[in-house]
């Protein structure tokens, strides 16, 4: 069943109803101002930091589930009848709805008693606003004397405390209205030197600021007094719940289309220049009106979305495929694409499953995160790299999250994830492969934010390599530490006490459990690190990484692999994790993935065993299970992973970031039949059809799908903001279709499916464009090329020496 369709052309997902079985939503804003837009028009906004700066409030597992949002409600002064056209927060038998989420905007509105109403709301580049641009048409015979009510509700600026500090939060709402214009200016009489403003591109008949004058006792979003009495209180907010809402009487003859606009947006005063006049408290509003004055109007407002709209279009064209497969075709040219870009603005932070109060960033994920997004914006990659860095302990270990508004490591989390450095590596290893920018490892960055500490991001490499072998446990295996790349295995925790953290507490000494992950990890980034060295000339320094990688290698040889599988860990008692020897959880799918991405076991064989047993134990028609058998009880030993009921999360479940380690291995061993199908399992636009099973959004990655143990098998959970985005962008980009950036050039090496006749590829790589037609000519992988006609010795392309900007591909793969 679905809920809606995919507009390719227009780049949109068109949802048709408003029920959707979750709220499906989209983000606006892709610098400072983000915000967050469910298809009915829920959500909100804030200025950088989703806990610090939230402009408008939102209540998590609300009842109804999604309420708080842009909303506009539209009334019929003859019949008194009022609704909303975006399906909430008033709901309706509406005659027809659609909402179309497209990239970095949202038109949702519908058609209800003859007045259609459609708003388009979306953040111009470079402004820290939000305009809701509504369009409205009379269908009826007669004229129509219409009320328009917007309303938000403002946030006192720190989420974490407005949702818990009441005793103070009641008494310091403060606001100003002028020219109605509505100004949320809490907290600026002190420290604050910014404040919300709301405007309207018409003249207002009335307002509310204060929630209760405008939604009346205990009322709420569907039934506002002042909407069901056709008036405004023009109430001005002393404490409790600043609101924002306008009132506009508009007049629409039959036939007659009416455009208006209302803008909310977010301003900083300089420090010195707070009041006008200077000793009064009122808003110096000198620098905000030309900005509130330039958008006030239609003509405006088209052209910041124009503008908005090119800037999205000239990023997804740097990459662009035409294959058999729609679903790859749509995922990798529009909406995997998006959410890479979400995924590395906001990391972890706001999503409707992430509050925004909580994560930072993290170390492991935004390294990750660079895998899919290095292509659209390596300037802001470069950056992100250095904050990352700049978070990186003498050790080299790392912070494990950091605060983007300070870029300084979060200390409540610590570090001791033994995996993160390694993250490092490939984050750079892929930033290097991409632009050929090399000076970024002579950029000096400090270790623990320290001024004074910094080195070469080189030397950091250096430390995250030499980590690991710093921290060998018994079968000279990594050690585990708090975690690796699965949070939920911690094999130190031991933790008996409700409530604790499992990945802060530490009850071990952490000398005994190991992690085969890790290994493999270590080997992959070892084989990078020791290419980076090599490429500087530290010629002895790439040998001395080569041999670590081949003594680890042969370590997982010995101590890691179980028969037919790699063993995932040892935990403290020195006893196998991931083995035929337990009783629960025997095969799990990380070292599956990663010891073949690193090499291991390709020449003898035991890649492809390892594969097999993945399919036999681990695959469902809806995705790669993590391990199998399900934890059924709480283990002591094994911490957060058997805390979760069978078949969710990190206990079984379908963890979508993980299954396209298992297609690159594939891919690795030759099978492009096997790659494609594990990427089709998850791939959301596939899942379109069974969107009643699935119930999140069809157009982007969650990052859980239920496993085969749970009772709701199938269905996702945790949309948007997640490393199943980059690792599946790249998994398909680059080892599927094969189009690899690589330190020399261009990699054009596919493994597709036998029964693919080929595909055609666009790609801008370092300034030159890339036009890839792709031939298959027999069933093998044996890729000949050639370049605006010349045959070339092997799969790379090189630079063209002659400067030339675009150059064609030729393919044949067989
Ligand atoms: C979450 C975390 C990520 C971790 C994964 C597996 O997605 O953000 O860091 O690797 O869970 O536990
Ligand atoms: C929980 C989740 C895991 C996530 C972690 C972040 O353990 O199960 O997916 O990575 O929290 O702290």
């Amino acid at each position: 069943m679905q809920y809606g369709y995919f507009d390719d052309r227009n780049r949109e997902y068109v949802i048709t109803r408003p029920d959707t079985p979750l709220p499906w939503i989209n983000y606006l804003g892709c610098q400072d101002y983000f915000g967050l837009i469910s298809n009915t028009a829920g959500g909100y906004s804030f200025y950088r930091d989703a806990r610090m700066r939230r402009i408008t409030r939102y209540r998590y597992n609300n009842l109804p589930p999604d309420q708080g949002g842009r909303y506009v409600y539209v009334r019929d002064n003859e019949s008194g009848a009022y609704w909303s056209p975006s399906g909430q927060p008033t709901v309706r038998n509406l005659e027809e709805y659609t909402c179309r989420h497209g990239l970095g905007y949202s038109i949702i509105g519908s058609t209800y008693a003859g007045i259609t109403a459609h708003t388009r709301y979306f953040v111009p580049l470079d402004e820290n606003l939000e305009i809701w641009q509504m369009t409205l048409v009379n269908h009826r015979l007669q004229r129509a004397s219409l009320s328009l009510y917007s309303c938000v509700e403002f946030c006192l600026w720190d989420a974490q405390d407005d949702a818990t500090n009441f005793q103070r939060n009641f008494s310091i709402g403060e606001v100003e209205v002028e020219d109605g214009v509505i100004y949320h200016k809490t907290e600026y009489r002190e420290r604050r030197n910014h404040f919300a403003w709301f405007a309207c591109s018409e003249a207002v008949d009335g307002f509310d600021t204060q929630r209760e004058a405008f939604f009346g006792p205990g009322r709420g979003w569907d039934r506002p007094l002042m909407v069901e009495q056709g008036q405004s209180a023009n109430s001005i907010a002393h404490g409790w719940e600043p609101i924002g809402s306008h009132r506009v009487s508009l007049r629409l003859e039959p036939g007659e289309t009416r455009q208006v606009l209302f803008v909310l947006g977010y301003h900083e005063n300089p420090a010195d220049r707070k009041f006008d006049p200077p000793d009064s408290q009122t808003l110096d509003k000198r620098t905000v009106r030309p900005v509130i004055a330039r958008y006030r109007n239609a003509g405006a407002a088209d052209r910041a979305f124009d503008c908005l709209r090119k800037y999205w279009n000239g990023l997804l064209d740097i990459c662009q495929v035409e294959t058999p497969e729609p679903h790859v075709d749509r995922m990798v040219n529009v909406w995997n694409a998006y959410q890479c870009m979400a995924t590395f603005n906001l990391s972890r932070s706001a999503s409707y499953y992430e509050s925004g109060i909580g994560r930072g960033l993290g170390f492991r994920d935004s390294n990750q995160d660079l895998l899919g997004f290095v292509h659209m914006a390596p300037e802001r990659a470069r950056a992100r790299i250095l904050d990352l860095a700049a978070t990186q302990l003498p050790s080299g270990g790392a912070y494990h999250q950091f605060q983007p508004l300070t870029k300084k490591g979060n200390n409540e989390v610590g570090s001791g994830f033994n995996d993160d450095p390694h993250w490092l590596i490939l984050g750079v290893a892929a930033y290097l492969k991409e632009t050929g920018g090399w000076g970024i490892l002579d950029e000096p960055v400090p270790y623990d934010s320290e001024a004074g500490s910094e080195e070469p991001l080189y030397g950091h490499l250096q430390r995250s390599f030499h980590y690991t072998l710093e921290r060998l446990g018994p079968h000279g295996l990594p050690l585990i530490g708090r975690a690796d790349w699965n949070d939920c295995l911690n094999l130190n925790c031991f933790s008996e006490t409700p409530g604790q953290s499992f990945q802060t507490t530490t009850n071990k000494d952490g000398k005994v459990a190991e992690s085969v992950f890790i290994a493999g990890l270590f080997v992959l980034a070892a084989k990078e690190f020791a290419e980076i060295a090599r490429r500087r000339g530290c010629t002895s320094e790439a040998h001395q990484c080569l041999e670590a990688a081949a003594r680890m290698t042969e370590s997982v040889r010995k101590h890691g692999w179980d028969g037919a599988w790699f063993v995932r860990a040892y935990d403290d008692f020195g006893r196998k994790v991931g083995s035929r020897e337990c009783d629960e959880g025997q095969i799990f799918i990380e070292p599956q993935g990663f010891c073949v991405m690193a090499g291991i076991g390709l020449e003898d064989g035991r890649a492809r065993h390892a594969l097999d047993s993945v399919r036999q134990y681990l695959a469902t028609p809806h995705g790669i299970m993590l391990q199998q058998p399900a934890y059924s009880r709480y283990y002591l030993h094994l911490g957060e992973i058997s805390s979760y009921p069978p078949g969710y999360k990190e206990n079984a479940g379908i963890f979508c970031h993980n299954n396209p380690w298992v297609m690159i291995a594939e891919a690795l061993t030759g099978d492009g039949d096997a790659a494609l199908d594990y990427y089709l399992r998850i791939n959301p636009s596939a899942r379109e059809t069974i969107s009643d099973v699935h119930r999140n959004e069809p157009y982007v990655y969650a990052q859980m799908i239920a496993g085969r143990d749970a009772p709701t098998h199938g269905e996702a959970k945790n949309s948007w903001l997640t490393g199943t985005a980059a690792w599946n962008y790249h998994a398909v980009t680059q080892w599927i279709l094969g189009i690899r950036p690589d330190y020399d050039g261009l990699r054009i090496a596919p493994v597709i499916p036998g029964h693919w006749e080929g595909f055609w590829a666009h790609r801008n790589f370092r300034g030159v464009s890339y036009d890839i037609r792709v031939h298959r000519e027999g069933p093998g992988n044996r890729v000949s090329l050639t370049v605006d006609g010349q045959p070339l010795a092997d799969n790379l392309v090189p630079p063209p020496a002659n400067g030339r900007a675009a150059l064609a591909v030729d393919v044949r793969v067989g």
